[in-house]
């Protein structure tokens, strides 16, 4: 359970980027961190990994606070973040080298590494790049290598932090694909995105808007009560087709049925 209580956070005194903000992400949870460009999401995300600390109020891992230097580390060991922009992932020479660090970094005794390396990179399907270098690899394959780091180490929570805009269609099913099945494994999973079909798979959306959030719930009521366009946001294709085809065949059309068996939300 990860609670952020009261945050108020700024770069500069007096121009507030987060005012009073207070939520619970629960354990097993698939959320959606939604708003438009320079609303805060980014600083929301680098304050629930203890990247960055609050001004005032205070961000939980269940008992462990990030404002207490001696829990940070922990906290930062239990919750991985995966970045927007691939290129930045990596920091060593070759892909099995790259998840063998962050192991080295927690102190995995050494015996366990391959193992624990290995078994991350079979989950990404990039086990047989193991040996491959950095510029060897698409902009898709250094995510799934990055999110492999992120495995090895073991979190229970994944920040994703516009983890699948930089990519192609088919980098970012596979990146999106991934997510789903560590969901359904019971990691908790926190997708900041500005693609509302990726939103729509989650089964919360939380809606940042000046420093506040502006929606906190389903993502059905979501985009069928809220005026997404105000904040910069696009109903998603499936919605709108539903929409539109509700209104001229109302017998025929409920999107949230649609968007229900396309993609079943646990
Ligand atoms: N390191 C920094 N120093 C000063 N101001 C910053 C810094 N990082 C972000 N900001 C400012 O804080 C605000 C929130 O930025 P943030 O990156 O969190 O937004 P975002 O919602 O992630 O935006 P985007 O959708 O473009 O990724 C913006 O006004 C931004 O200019
Ligand atoms: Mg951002």
């Amino acid at each position: 359970m990860l609670t952020l209580d009261r945050v108020c956070f700024y770069y500069k005194k007096g121009e507030p980027v987060l005012e009073n903000l207070s939520f619970t992400v629960q354990a097993g949870e698939y959320a959606a961190i939604v708003g438009p460009n320079g609303c805060g999401k980014s600083t929301l995300a680098k304050l629930m990994d203890g990247l960055l600390l609050p001004k005032e109020g205070h961000v939980r891992l269940e008992h462990l606070d990030t404002s207490r230097p001696a829990e940070l580390a922990q906290i930062r060991g239990r919750i991985g973040f995966v970045f927007q922009n691939p290129e930045d992932q990596f920091i060593t020479t070759t892909v099995m080298d790259e998840v063998l660090f962050g192991l080295e970094n927690i102190r995995v005794p050494r015996e366990e590494m391959a193992g624990r390396a290995l078994e991350a990179l079979r989950a990404v399907q990039m086990e047989e790049h193991a040996e491959a270098m950095p510029h060897q690899l698409s902009g898709g394959q250094k995510q799934r290598v990055a999110i492999a780091a992120i495995l090895a180490m073991r979190p229970e929570i994944i920040i994703f932090d516009e983890a699948t805009s930089m990519l192609d269609p088919l980098g970012r099913k596979q990146v999106l694909d991934i997510m789903r099945s560590l969901h359904r494994a019971g990691m908790t999973i926190i997708h900041i995105t500005h693609h509302m079909e990726e939103a729509l798979e989650a089964k919360r959306i939380l809606l940042l808007h000046e420093g506040r959030l502006a929606y906190d719930g389903d993502p059905f009521r979501f985009f069928d009560e809220l005026p997404v366009a105000d904040y910069h946001l696009e109903l998603p294709f499936s919605v709108r087709v539903h929409q539109k085809l509700r209104l001229e065949a109302p017998f025929h059309a409920d999107w949230k049925e649609a968007v229900r068996t396309q993609w079943p939300i646990s």
